[in-house]
């Protein structure tokens, strides 16, 4: 097997935990791999950016105030588009639900577009624009004076195609698997009828043309479906913001958040995080749960053509819950950190 490149890079926090955990795992299992931590740093030096670009794999930790230039770096600027964030229950994970075996759906967020990316400004300017733009009820942005801010919600036709299309395709792997074939699409177009309208209209258009099962629920609604039927989603594609929110709700029903992990696609890029992030209040601790960065890790061996090996870790994963001994104190353990991965390794051996 040829020898590949991973490029870690962990953000702060328990990012640095979780990330350094990991990495001894993966050199523990014997694969090819080189693994290189480039410096991080505001802005993002050039040689962490063109490490990453060449590298096979690419792994983050999770941010915080002072590492967020790193995952700006890896989402906006590389234009990770496509979040992909499989929501997946392990017997023995410690889920809230009374029934949650079989939890298994992917939550698809759009990473580009939305209100997410946070497109602010000053009123005044926005009511020297457009002072007689109106809500619903008819009334006009200026008459709410000048004195406050606003934020910018964009949905495009091309950002919403190709966020439906990934969506499909998604949706057809996980078919072939067994799956439903159905794609569930999340807006609040009741109040937003023009771009979550907008959004809504056209993944239904493309979802319907694939020959894929179309669904679409407000994200109030859907947020109360995933936690009562969750083992009727298989691929649930949400906007941005929706999809940040969402995906931690759903982190929760199968277990915790630190189990959540997650794939970020653009056109020719990936890299891989756990949905989580810095964790300040437990940071240092070393009671971190790595199953999220390990779960990560697993979706980053699969891109990188080692699919066997990817399912030979969430296999390990799996026996590590179900045999419930070394577990973090998250899932009513008392393992540290390093202590599961380890545990997972040997699991994975
Ligand atoms: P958070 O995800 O860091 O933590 C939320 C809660 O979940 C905390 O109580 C934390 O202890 C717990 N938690 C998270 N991961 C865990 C793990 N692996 N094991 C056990 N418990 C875990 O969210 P919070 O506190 O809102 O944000 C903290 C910082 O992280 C902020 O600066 C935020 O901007 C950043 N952040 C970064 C993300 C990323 O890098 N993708 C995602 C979310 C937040
Ligand atoms: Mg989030």
């Amino acid at each position: 097997m040829a020898m590949k490149t991973v490029v870690a890079l962990p953000g702060e926090g328990i990012g640095l935990e979780v990330v350094e955990a990991t990495c001894e795992l993966l050199m523990g299992t014997g694969l090819p791999l080189k693994i290189l931590t480039p410096p991080q740093g505001a802005p993002l030096p050039e040689e962490t950016k063109r490490a990453a670009r060449e590298a096979d794999g690419v792994l983050f930790g999770a941010a915080g105030p002072s590492t967020s230039p790193v995952v700006s770096w890896l989402r906006w600027e590389m234009s990770a588009w496509a979040g992909v964030r499989p929501i997946r229950f392990f017997p023995g994970m410690r889920s809230p639900l009374a029934d949650p075996e079989g939890i298994d759906y992917v939550l698809l967020r759009e990473n580009s577009e939305g209100l997410y990316p946070g497109r602010e400004g000053e009123l005044a300017d926005l009511v020297k624009l457009m002072p007689n733009l109106s809500d619903r009820t008819g009334r006009t942005v200026k008459s709410f004076g000048t004195d406050g801010r606003f934020a910018v919600k964009i949905v495009t036709p091309r950002g919403a195609e190709r966020i439906a299309r990934f969506a499909c395709e998604l949706a057809r792997k996980r078919q072939a698997r067994g799956k439903a074939g159905k794609v569930t699409c999340v807006t609040k177009s009741n109040v937003l009828p023009r771009t979550d309208g907008l959004y809504q209209e056209i993944v239904g258009r493309i979802v319907r043309e694939a020959g894929l099962q179309f669904e679409h629920f407000h994200v109030d609604d859907a947020a109360r479906r995933l936690v009562r039927f969750p083992k009727s989603m298989d691929v649930v594609l949400c906007m941005n913001l929706y999809g940040d929110i969402l995906s931690d709700l759903g982190a929760e029903t199968a277990g915790g958040l630190g189990l959540a992990p997650s794939a970020n696609f653009g056109d020719g890029w990936a890299y891989f995080e756990s949905v989580h992030g810095s964790a300040p209040d437990i940071a240092g601790k070393s009671i971190a749960n790595p199953t999220a960065t390990i779960l990560s890790a697993a979706l980053m061996l699969e891109h990188m053509g080692l699919g066997a090996e990817a399912q030979r870790l969430e296999a390990a994963v799996g026996r590590v819950y179900r045999d419930g001994r070394v577990l973090t104190p998250d899932q009513g353990g008392t393992a540290k950190t390093r202590e599961m991965a380890q545990a997972i390794l040997g699991a994975y051996r």
